[in-house]
């Protein structure tokens, strides 16, 4: 019998573990997490927290795993966070995470010092990336900054307190604006525009390769075996997109979670800088991806359930009785927005609400902005995204029938349901660690994902003018009032 592994995916709600063997689920394990906003527009963490869930959901993967000999791990997280070390390796201050939005006077700074930084690192400054946010500790914290002695993202603590290397993938390293996408590896004019020395920088490999050994005193906690292989991983885009197979050129889906994302495997660096599409590194060689990133994906869905007092199914039953002929307009911007406006301050809002504009109408509204913020994703990649099938789907926003079948209906292009993310990014992680095993091939990672249920679009009355005003909206609003 062949060895498994472990794929750790450090999220932003929850970190979740899965044991593999030949690609397949063993067993998973899940433990929640906290997200604390100190001040408005702040986004925060305690690594330590993170150290206790990876604990408790490795443990619950395993207790479901007895008998299976785990071989090697793989990692996965939330991107683009800031994690702040001394030269001891003790934490300095909370995680500044990817959401957080109080660098966004940082990163006027930064384009200014380095115009050009969208061109070289795949993406214009915006507060939720990493090199602005040290630029705000800086100046915010200057006896937290003194005392920095490396910078990590998310996963990479959890790689350093599994092995005590300090190291990272080039898929994370994309999500920094430190990265110099063109040729894969720091650049020291972005470190330095940003107020990073670039010795606080950790080394960069690619995900199926090896940042180190399972230290013994964790083995030990974690009840797995001392000295296994632990290898880089990617960002949760990258193994997510691992995790469906898009590991080649022209392969896309989309996320619909907490946030959203289209993302799409390209051979080549095309950076977009004007629609805010992320030109990234791919955890794998040769390949790169190109991502529509939006803050906002299936959000606004569970907030107006929690708004209205009842749960998503209930909101999206309601959605479905509404009277098609009186749907207002919703700005999903709860929280600024990435793609494709690179717009921090925007915020969501109603329009078209008349006298008998019930909960049905405006549910249904929520619903239809979700396929809305995925129109304008697709058509920020303009003529270079020619889906061959239907665009695969994975994340909480694509169990619902109702949001598959508008949004196959606003794109007009038909849209399917993937179960293969079942173990999302920490599946991909996984994968990723079969390859470094030797179990995998690199070239086996480029496979055709299940399909489950196809929506093709059927049109909807009144949705193309809706979409019209929802961008008529934005554009009016974006200034600011
Ligand atoms: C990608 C992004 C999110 C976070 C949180 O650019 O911001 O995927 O990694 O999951």
């Amino acid at each position: 019998m062949s060895d498994a592994v472990l794929g750790i995916d450090l999220g932003t709600s929850a970190v979740k573990s899965v044991v593999c063997r030949d690609g397949r689920i063993v067993a998973m394990g899940s433990a929640p997490l906290e997200v604390s906003s100190p001040k408005p527009g702040w986004s925060e963490q305690d690594p330590g927290d993170w150290v206790g869930a990876v604990r408790a959901s490795v443990a619950e993967a395993l207790s479901g795993a007895r008998g299976v000999e785990i071989a090697g791990v793989g990692l996965s997280g939330q991107m683009h966070g800031a994690v702040l070390l001394d030269a001891a390796g003790a934490v300095l201050r909370p995680a500044i995470l990817w959401n957080d939005n109080r660098s966004t006077d940082a990163c006027e700074v930064l384009a200014e010092r380095f115009p050009e930084i969208g061109e070289v690192a795949g993406v214009p400054p915006l507060p939720g990336f990493t090199a602005p946010k040290l630029i705000w500790v800086k100046e915010a914290e200057p006896q937290v900054y003194a005392q920095i002695a490396t910078v990590l993202l998310p996963k990479d603590y959890v790689g350093f307190w599994l092995t005590g290397v300090r190291a990272t993938d080039r898929s994370d390293a994309a999500g920094t604006l430190w990265l110099d996408q063109e040729k894969r590896v720091w650049d020291a004019r972005l470190a330095e525009a940003s107020d990073t020395d670039p010795d606080w920088l950790p080394e960069l490999h690619y995900g199926h390769e090896q940042v180190g050994a399972l230290t013994p005193g964790v083995a030990e906690e974690l009840g797995l075996p001392a000295g296994i292989p632990v290898f880089a991983g990617g960002g949760d885009a990258a193994t997510g997109a691992i995790s469906l197979g898009a590991a080649s050129p022209g392969k896309c889906f989309m996320s619909l979670g907490t946030s959203g994302q289209l993302l799409v495997v390209d051979k080549t660096y095309r950076p977009n800088p004007a629609q805010f599409v992320h030109a990234f590194c791919h955890t794998v060689p040769e390949v790169r991806y190109r991502m529509a990133a939006m803050l906002n994906g299936a959000r606004p869905m569970s907030w107006f359930a929690k708004v209205l007092g009842c749960s998503v199914p209930e909101m999206l039953s309601a959605a479905a009785e509404a009277d098609q002929s009186r749907i207002p307009v919703f700005l999903p911007y709860l929280n600024g927005e990435r793609s494709p406006h690179g717009d921090p301050d925007i915020r969501g809002g109603f329009y078209g609400l008349d006298g008998v504009t019930g909960r049905g109408e405006l549910s249904r509204a929520v619903v239809e902005a979700v396929a809305f913020m995925m129109r304008d994703a697709v058509d920020s990649f303009g003529e270079s995204f020619q889906p061959s099938g239907p665009i695969p789907v994975i994340g909480g926003g694509s169990q619902s029938d109702q949001v598959l079948q508008v949004l196959a209906d606003v794109l007009h292009h038909p849209v399917a349901r993937s179960d293969a993310g079942k173990g999302g990014a920490a599946f991909g992680a996984a994968l990723l660690a079969e390859v470094g095993i030797g179990a995998r091939a690199l070239s086996e990672l480029a496979f055709d994902p299940q399909i489950g249920d196809v929506f093709e679009p059927k049109g909807s009355p009144g949705l193309a003018q809706r979409l019209d005003r929802y961008r008529g909206l934005y554009q009016a609003l974006k200034a600011g009032i």
